[in-house]
């Protein structure tokens, strides 16, 4: 992919669903009583991946576009695989379907791709065992392939260490399967899509501020649901809305979780012309529409509580940083070194090729922006965050920035350079 700088972006688009809940709603459509039933499903590489891992323990799944029906077959309904599951590159799939699996009265093998065989698994090997699971790194690295060994589990309270919704739901998931409640506190709140799905669908959990608990066996009952478009996704088209000059772009029925909705909080910080419109929260997840115009953006610092409700977006807030007038600090935001690549060192990587000035540092990075930045050949990694990102900064730098693998956008954005083709003038 070669990509030029932009004169300007303009016009409406509703980004593909959110990937967090259409992971979700397969999981747990496939454990409920009775069809689920969703529109705005993404067909994106992660989410076909577990679909697949459902079909092969004898779920019925129909996909077609962005519509999708389940078959659930119940909390106790799953089957044995015949061949070892295949996560692909879905952190989610591995680590959300490892809770489900150490519930099971079965044994199972999952893995995935180069680079999920490379990510933190003891993060869940850990509380899973707690619980009485008996789950293994079969290489002995920490890493898939897991080999689980289906039992009957206990509760527990687990502190976990990190923010990550990932542990925490796949500690939730597991708990349905326990013999008694079970809570998990996070040292920060992250994404909730869990919960309120869990909720939405009839089971009995409760929250306290970071801490929150299930209670075991829930009858989770197949319902109709509406996927928002995912904030995560819109993130790219709201950078190149307030980068590229003469730009206004409305992004239609995106997710505004509070859990998930940082980047729009530190776009604002940074001087962002920004308006939510038509919020609705109705519906377990509250949506609006974005309407975005072209901004004078400066520095700021991004830390703290805020991290995991943007962790995803940090790629794309660093290069909003390096156009942006003054410093920007982005600190505790280390679980960026195990995401689909090391995103501290792919980000700084790439922004000084094009020409900024920024300093990795364990947690972070810091970034002298408003240098002009120059295209140039993108390491992506098979990053699908960094090929986005990188496609952004394209837009605002001085001559051509060439992606030589785009197509990893494919993971949670197929569609992303036809719907950016779409925008241009
Ligand atoms: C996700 C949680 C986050 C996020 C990932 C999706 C989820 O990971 O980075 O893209 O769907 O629960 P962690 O839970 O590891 O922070």
């Amino acid at each position: 992919m070669i990509l030029k700088k932009s004169k300007g972006l303009l016009g409406e688009l509703t980004v593909p669903g959110d990937k967090s809940i259409s992971h979700r709603t397969v999981m747990l459509g496939a454990l409920a009583e009775g069809v689920t039933e969703a529109e705005g499903f993404l067909p994106g590489a992660d989410c076909l991946s577990t679909i697949s891992c459902f079909r092969q323990m004898g779920v019925s799944i129909h996909q077609e576009g962005d519509r999708i029906l389940i078959h659930g077959v119940g909390l106790h309904g799953l089957k044995a695989p015949e061949r070892i599951l295949d996560a692909g590159n879905s952190g989610t799939t591995v680590r959300l379907l490892s809770g489900i699996l150490a519930g099971q009265n079965f044994t199972s093998r999952i893995t995935g791709d180069a680079s999920i065989q490379k990510r933190p698994m003891k993060r869940i090997i850990e509380p899973l065992s707690q619980m009485g699971a008996s789950v293994s790194s079969v290489n002995g690295n920490g890493c898939a392939p897991l080999e689980i060994h289906g039992s009957s589990l206990h509760g527990i309270h687990y502190h976990t260490p990190v923010a990550s919704a990932q542990v925490k739901s796949c500690i939730l998931l597991a708990g349905m399967y326990g013999q008694n409640a079970t809570s998990v506190t996070e040292p920060a709140l992250s994404r909730d899509h869990t919960e309120r799905m869990l909720r939405f669908m009839g089971a009995s959990l409760s929250s306290d501020g970071r801490t929150v608990s299930i209670q075991p066996e829930p009858r989770l009952k197949g319902k109709k649901i509406r996927i928002p478009g995912d904030i995560s996704s819109a993130a790219y088209f709201i950078a190149a809305g307030l980068l590229v000059p003469n730009s206004e772009i409305l992004l239609k029925n995106v997710g505004i979780n509070t859990t998930r909705s940082g980047m729009l909080n530190v776009c604002r910080d940074m001087g962002a012309d920004l308006t939510l419109l038509n919020e609705d929260t109705s519906g377990p997840e509250p949506v609006a529409d974005l309407l975005v115009k072209s901004s004078s953006l400066h520095g700021t610092v991004i830390e703290g509580d805020l991290i995991p409700a943007l962790i995803d977006e940090l790629p794309i807030l660093a290069v909003l940083a390096a156009f942006a007038q003054g410093t920007t600090t982005i600190r505790d935001a280390a679980e960026l070194k195990v995401k689909e690549s090391d995103r501290i060192a792919s980000v700084s990587e790439n922004l000084r090729r094009m020409g900024a000035d920024v300093t990795p540092t364990e947690d972070g990075m810091i970034l002298h922006g408003g240098k002009p930045l120059h295209g140039a050949t993108i390491e992506t990694g098979l990053d699908h965050r960094i090929a986005m990102s990188f496609s952004i900064a394209a837009l605002a730098a001085e001559g051509d920035t060439k992606i030589p693998d785009a197509d990893c956008v494919s993971i949670s954005y197929p569609e992303f350079y036809q719907d950016l083709a779409s925008l241009q003038f």
